[in-house]
């Protein structure tokens, strides 16, 4: 009887060391395009090669188990077709995306780009969609020539984005590419952007609604600058606690900009702009305008998104010589209890501001 009970615990042990083995592999390559549902629904560690996503179709990531890691290690390619996208697109909790070193997301934008981005012409694929992450990470990832907008971060909670890259530079070629916007964020609260290097033809930042966003330590090359708004017209239009800190921005139309949305309502609140470096902005260095419409603002402030408490602190540097240092165009009453101090913006014209708190511009 002893012995025949020992070796039935021995006989389980062995059979208990081949389960573990072949319990089903935490980890696995997508090569295809047909490897990404099975591939997520067993897998917590994923890695992406050289591939190329089939037209109009996404590499879809989204619902990934929780405490996924996906590591992209190669050059990801995508198929021609005129669609909105997205190209890529993630969501999860606890999910950790990783751009590997020389890795690349290449769109290959020059095939889409007309020079008319979102407002006609082709149709173009959004890039990345980051939509209703919890607790996740997005690092060391390289975006290349995005047909028009980059990362769209929407509905998320907690979410840092670091070294990230962005480059359009090919886009600025006879101004071809447009509406490249770098990180449009709505919706979200916990976003934190930093160390990112971006050469696009828009927005380095965009922040349409949401709370405590933060951009750090970026640079900006070729777009319109570092923005909230467009703020007003959408299904949130709250903006609260915003930190833009320790920044560059070069060869844009803008440095730093507020706009909000002609005739809607809304809010924006505790924003801060410090330590940020601005050369050769061919517009304006700074520019908080009320009265915005796509493509061509009215000129007329509407006081429907109040901007409040809003600190620009240390936002030095040069505009060209046909640009305006700061341009202001408040409604009445519709922005108060800002606090500026370190600002000096050379060249260009002087300041241009209307219903500005007093001791600001
Ligand atoms: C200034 O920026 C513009 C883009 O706004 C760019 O075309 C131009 O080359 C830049 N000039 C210098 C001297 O870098």
């Amino acid at each position: 009887m002893f012995a025949f009970a020992s070796l039935s615990i021995f006989a389980s042990l062995v059979t208990a060391i081949p389960l573990i083995a072949r319990s089903p592999s935490p980890s696995c390559t997508i090569t295809s395009i047909d490897d990404v549902a099975a591939c997520k629904k067993s897998c917590t560690d994923i890695s992406i090669g050289d591939f190329t996503v089939p037209a109009g179709q996404t590499l879809d990531l989204t619902d990934l188990l929780t405490g996924t890691t996906v590591t992209f290690t190669g050059t990801l390619c995508f198929g021609y077709k005129e669609w909105t996208g997205p190209l890529v697109s993630v969501s999860g909790t606890d999910v950790h995306i990783v751009g590997a070193p020389g890795s690349v997301l290449d769109g290959d934008g020059a095939r889409w780009w007309d020079t008319k981005g979102g407002n006609g012409g082709k149709k173009k694929p959004k890039f990345f969609a980051a939509h209703g992450l919890k607790s996740s990470s997005i690092t060391g990832l390289t975006l290349k020539n995005t047909p028009v907008q980059a990362f769209s971060i929407s509905g998320v909670e907690d979410l840092l984005l670091s070294s990230i890259t962005i480059n359009n530079k090919d886009g600025d070629v006879n101004d071809l590419g447009h509406n490249t916007d770098a990180f449009d964020v709505g919706s979200s609260d916990g976003v934190t952007i930093e160390g990112a290097t971006v050469y696009n033809q828009d927005d380095c930042l965009a922040v349409n609604s949401g709370r405590n966003i933060n951009f750090l330590n970026c640079f900006c090359s070729g777009g319109h600058g570092i923005s909230i708004g467009s703020v007003g017209g959408r299904k949130n239009n709250e903006v609260r606690g915003v930190t833009i800190k320790d920044s560059t921005v070069v060869d844009s139309d803008n440095g730093i900009r507020i706009k909000t949305v002609s005739g809607t309502t809304g809010s924006v609140s505790d924003v801060t702009y410090s330590g940020i470096t601005l050369k050769n902005i061919s517009k304006r260095g700074i520019v908080i305008q009320q009265d915005y419409e796509n493509g061509s603002p009215t000129g007329v402030p509407t006081d429907g998104v109040p901007i409040t408490d809003l600190t620009i602190t240390n936002v030095k540097g040069t505009v060209t010589s046909s640009a305006t240092q700061i341009y202001v165009l408040c409604a009445q009453d519709a922005c108060s209890d800002w606090e500026w101090s370190g600002v000096e913006i050379s060249g260009g014209k002087y300041s241009d501001c209307k219903n500005a708190p007093s001791g600001t511009c």
